[in-house]
């Protein structure tokens, strides 16, 4: 496994892509939970200025690739670390969608693309899996490179409910193995952010002071 490779990357093969895809649609929590987070997220774009160019990175199986085709002139690209998931993408969604989409494989710590590249780096349930600051800050620093404008972001974060229930839980687990996702101190990823040169131009909560999810909208700060 390369430096760069983390363990919970390895695990989107191709019958996990497929069950992913049906998670978001399978019970009719999962449909509402669906339908909160592309609010949230196209309350992102509308925050972040409503981008004409924007890259999804994970973009999965393109769940918010609809959301973003509502803008018509949108340039959208989509990359993941999975070819599986972008495979599953191709099949599940529907020729006109995927004309406006063009999808390539990558990795968010190395991103084929150029200084300045996007308006916009889109990049919903990625953070929470990132569990070393060291990773988080390289992956923060290379969307600073990419993007011009702005970059949304999802992560869990502490200062709720289920937070500190997680909390709780992690802290009778007696096996310590591999933690595939972690919940992040406000103050410690909002550091994180200033760190690798952007500032919060705003956030969107699930469910304030219940749900873990928070949304944020970052903006590059050119200096
Ligand atoms: C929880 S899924 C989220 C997908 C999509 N954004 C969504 O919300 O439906 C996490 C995604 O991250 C991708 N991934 C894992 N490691 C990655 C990496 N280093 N670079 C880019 N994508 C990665 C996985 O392949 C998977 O598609």
């Amino acid at each position: 496994m390369s430096k760069r490779e983390l363990e919970f990357s390895t695990k989107y093969t191709l019958k996990h892509s497929q069950q992913y895809h049906h998670k978001h649609q399978k019970t009719l929590g999962r449909r509402i939970s669906n339908w909160r987070e592309q609010q949230m997220a196209a309350r992102a774009l509308a925050l972040a200025g409503h981008p004409a160019s924007v890259l999804d990175l994970p973009c999965g199986t393109g769940r918010f690739w609809p959301l973003l085709a509502r803008k018509q002139d949108r340039t959208i690209l989509a990359a993941d670390n999975s070819e599986a998931m972008l495979a599953v993408a191709q099949e599940v969604n529907p020729p006109t969608l995927l004309a406006r989409v063009k999808p390539f494989p990558c990795s968010a710590f190395d991103i084929p693309m150029g200084n300045d590249s996007v308006d916009h780096i889109f990049c919903m349930r990625l953070l929470h899996h990132i569990t070393q600051p060291k990773d988080r800050l390289a992956i923060l620093k290379e969307f600073h490179r990419v993007t011009r404008d702005t970059v949304a972001l999802s992560l869990w974060v502490d200062g709720n409910y289920k937070a500190l229930r997680r909390q709780k839980l992690e802290a009778r687990r007696t096996h310590k193995s591999y933690q595939n996702r972690i919940v992040i101190e406000r103050k410690v990823i909002e550091r994180e952010f200033g760190d690798a040169g952007f500032v919060i131009t705003g956030h969107f909560d699930f469910l304030k002071f219940y749900a873990m999810w928070r949304l944020y909208v970052l903006k590059k700060n050119p200096s």
